[in-house]
C-alpha cells in the first residue's frame, strides 16, 4: 500500500514504445501503450496477430527492452536495470509463452524444471524444493510420477501445466501468458485455460493475458485491452466490452468472433474487414484504423485520435461523443 486508500499495481505501463530499427526507418512494433494492472486482476490483451501485443509481453518480463516509456512492477521501475539488480524482481514477474515445447529445457527432467526458479532465487534447500515440486505438480493436475521424465516425453497439455508449475513456484504477483493455449489440441486447450482460471482466483496473482480467442478473455479477464498497430484503441471491463464496443474496431473483432449458435451467427451482422493490418515499418496517418474503418472521416486520415477516458472505458475514436455515443461500423458495413 502506498496510502490510506491506494493500492500499489502489480504492473504499470507507461507510455511503453518499442521500435525496431530496419533499414528504412523503424518498426514501430509497440508506440505508446499504457496499460495497468492491479493485484489479483487479469487483463486480457486482444488485437490481430502483428498488433504488437507479444511484444508488450516480452518489454514487461524483460525479455525485450523498450526503447521507450516504462514498466513498473509492483511500485519498481524496472525499465534502466541492470540484469543484477532487476534479479529479485524477476521472482515477481513470470511468462507462460505460447509453445511449452521451446520453453521447456530437454536436458532438464520436469522436477529440475520446475524447480529451477526456486534454486535461482535461493528459496529453497533441496528437501523443501523436492516437496514444492510435489505440491505444485499436485496443483496443476499431474501425476506426481511425471517429475522424474523429459519435457518430451510428455504431451502438449501436460507440457504447459509443467510451464504453468515452473511459472507458479516462486508465488509470482504477475504472471504474463502469451497465447498459453493456442498450440495445444484443441481437446486441450479448454482445460489448460479452466486450470489457469482456477490458480488465479486460488492464489490471487495479477495477469497480462495476451490471445487471439475471444471466448477465452471473456471468460478469464476483468478488463480488456484492445491493441491496434502497436496502440491500445479501448479498454473497459470485458462485460462493457463485449456487450457495447465503442470502437469500430473492437466491434469489427468482435463480430469476426464465431458464435456458437448458427442462428444467431446467421441473424448478426459482420463487419468483414478489408485488407491487411498495415505495415507498422509505415504506419497510416491520423488515425491507424482509418484505411479499414467503415466510418473514417476526413479528421480521421489527419488527425491522431487521443485515449479519452469516458466513465469506465478508455477509448480513442474521433466519432465516440463525450457521452460515450459511438456509431456503430456495422450498420455502415454489413455483410
Ligand atoms: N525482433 C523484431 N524485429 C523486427 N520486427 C519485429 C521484431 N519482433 C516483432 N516485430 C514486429 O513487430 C510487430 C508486432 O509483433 P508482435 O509479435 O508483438 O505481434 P503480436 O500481436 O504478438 O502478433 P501475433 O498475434 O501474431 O502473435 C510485427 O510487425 C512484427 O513483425
Ligand atoms: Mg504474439
Amino acid at each position: 500500500m502506498t496510502g490510506t486508500d491506494t493500492v500499489t499495481p502489480v504492473l504499470e505501463v507507461r507510455d511503453l514504445q518499442r521500435h525496431f530499427p530496419a533499414p528504412t526507418g523503424a518498426v514501430r512494433a509497440v508506440d505508446g501503450v499504457s496499460l495497468t494492472i492491479g493485484p489479483g486482476e487479469v487483463v486480457g490483451l486482444v488485437g490481430e496477430s502483428g498488433s504488437g501485443k507479444s511484444t508488450v509481453g516480452r518489454c514487461v518480463v524483460r525479455l525485450d527492452q523498450p526503447t521507450g516509456g516504462e514498466v513498473v512492477i509492483d511500485g519498481t521501475d524496472v525499465t534502466g536495470l541492470s540484469p543484477r539488480r532487476m534479479r529479485p524482481l524477476r521472482k515477481k514477474v513470470h511468462l507462460v509463452f505460447q509453445d511449452p515445447s521451446s520453453s521447456l529445457n530437454p536436458r532438464m527432467t520436469i522436477r529440475q524444471i520446475i524447480a529451477e526458479p526456486l534454486r535461482l532465487h535461493g528459496l529453497a534447500t533441496r528437501a523443501e524444493a523436492h516437496r514444492r515440486v510435489d505440491e505444485l505438480l499436485a496443483q496443476v493436475g499431474l501425476r506426481p510420477e511425471l517429475a522424474d521424465r523429459n519435457p518430451h516425453q510428455l504431451s502438449g497439455g501436460q507440457r504447459q501445466r509443467v510451464s504453468i508449475a515452473r511459472a507458479l513456484a516462486v508465488e509470482p504477483a504477475l504472471l504474463v501468458a502469451d497465447e498459453p493455449t493456442s498450440a495445444l489440441d484443441v481437446s486441450v486447450q479448454a482445460s489448460v485455460l479452466n486450470l489457469l482460471a482456477d490458480l488465479q482466483r486460488e492464489k490471487g496473482f495479477g495477469c497480462l493475458f495476451i490471445t487471439h480467442d475471444l471466448a477465452a478473455v471473456e471468460y478469464l479477464a476483468d478488463r480488456i485491452a484492445v491493441m491496434y498497430l502497436g496502440r491500445i484503441v479501448e479498454q473497459a471491463p470485458a462485460v462493457e466490452l463485449f456487450a457495447d464496443p465503442k470502437h469500430p474496431y473492437t466491434q469489427a473483432l468482435l463480430s469476426a468472433a464465431p458464435v456458437p449458435d448458427p442462428e444467431e451467427q446467421r441473424d448478426r451482422d459482420r463487419i468483414v474487414l478489408t485488407g491487411d493490418l498495415p505495415s507498422p515499418l509505415d504506419p497510416p496517418t491520423g488515425c491507424h484504423f482509418h484505411t479499414r474503418c467503415p466510418l473514417a472521416t476526413d479528421r480521421c486520415r489527419t488527425e491522431a485520435p487521443q485515449l479519452r477516458t469516458l466513465a469506465a472505458r478508455q477509448v480513442a475514436c474521433h466519432l465516440v461523443a463525450e457521452d460515450g455515443t459511438a456509431p456503430d461500423a456495422r450498420q455502415a458495413a454489413t455483410v
